[in-house]
This record gives structure tokens, C-alpha cells and sequence, in this order.
């Protein structure tokens, strides 16, 4: 008779958990938070150490109506300035849409920060009075590492960003 439970033959249960899970230590850590700065890298790094599938974890801000500039970010260097009409993380500001690369060689204009990236889902965050104030960008180095799974945790917790921080 086996012990294992549901959770340890479903990964799709097990991500989710650990979304659950990486979602409570956050809300705890912002708790009456208003430093966005401190936020982001709060966010970044408690992403960063809860999930393997994560090799690139970290904010992008919006400085311009066109322009994103590196924030708080986990990993090796990201590209330090990105325009909104280039990339991944360009199209996620452009159309505040989450996009979400199974395989970033089928993104016509990924940005290889890295040689090393397979898969990327970049998440925007937009303030209740639609001011864009960045993008989350996830990055892995595993091919098809992103999916609904991820998307349903992210854009919660990016929505929250935009409603605790929009006044930064
Ligand atoms: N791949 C992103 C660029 C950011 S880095 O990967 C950290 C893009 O295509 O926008």
C-alpha cells in the first residue's frame, strides 16, 4: 500500500501549494508595507527560493509612457533598460496582458538576457487608476517550466502590487 499523498504524485498540486504557501509568507512580510522598493525585492526573492522551475525572478518599472528600467531582481544580471516595443517583458507593458512562453523561441521578439532562458512569464501591474507600475518577469532556464498555474497565483499577486503600492 502506498503512503504517498495526492499532492506528491500531482506537481500541478504541488506548484499550486507552494504558490499558497510563498503567497501567505508575502501578504505576512507586506503587511502595512508602503515602500515599493522594498516590496518588489521582498516579492522577488520569496518567488525566487520557493520554486526550482525560477532561474530569473524580478521586477521591471515603468519610467516613461515607453520605457521599463531593471528593479529588485533574483538571478543572474538582467538587461538593464527595455523599451515598451521591444520583448516579452515590452509586450506585457504594452498591452497589460500576462504573457506566458512555454518556449521563449517561439516569442518573435524574446530579449535573450540570458543564453541560458527556455521559458518566461511576465506579468504586468497596473494600479486601480490604470497607471502601469511595472512588470513581474519569471524567467526559467526548463522548457514549458510556466503555465495556468503560475498565471492564476501571479495576477492575483500582481494585482494586489497594484492596489498596496499605487500610490509609489
Ligand atoms: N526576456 C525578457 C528580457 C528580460 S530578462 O530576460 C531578465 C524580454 O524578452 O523582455
Amino acid at each position: 500500500m502506498t503512503t504517498e499523498t495526492s499532492s506528491t504524485l500531482d506537481p500541478a498540486v504541488d506548484k499550486a501549494d507552494a504558490y499558497t504557501d510563498a503567497r501567505r509568507r508575502i501578504d505576512a512580510l507586506l503587511d502595512g508595507e508602503t515602500d515599493w522598493i522594498a516590496a518588489m525585492a521582498t516579492v522577488a526573492c520569496e518567488l525566487h527560493h520557493s520554486f526550482e522551475h525560477y532561474d530569473w525572478t524580478g521586477f521591471y518599472r515603468a519610467v516613461a509612457d515607453d520605457h521599463l528600467i531593471v528593479g529588485p531582481y533574483q538571478g543572474p544580471h538582467g538587461c538593464l533598460h527595455i523599451d515598451f516595443e521591444r520583448g516579452v517583458c515590452g509586450a506585457a507593458a504594452r498591452t497589460r496582458e500576462t504573457q506566458l512562453w512555454p518556449d521563449v523561441s517561439d516569442a518573435p521578439d524574446h530579449i535573450a538576457c540570458q543564453s541560458s532562458t527556455q521559458s518566461e512569464i511576465v506579468v504586468p501591474i497596473v494600479t486601480p487608476d490604470d497607471r502601469l507600475l511595472g512588470v513581474l518577469d519569471v524567467d526559467s532556464d526548463t522548457l514549458g517550466a510556466f503555465d495556468d498555474t503560475d498565471r492564476e497565483h501571479l495576477e492575483p499577486l500582481c494585482r494586489l502590487l497594484g492596489e498596496q503600492f499605487g500610490n509609489s
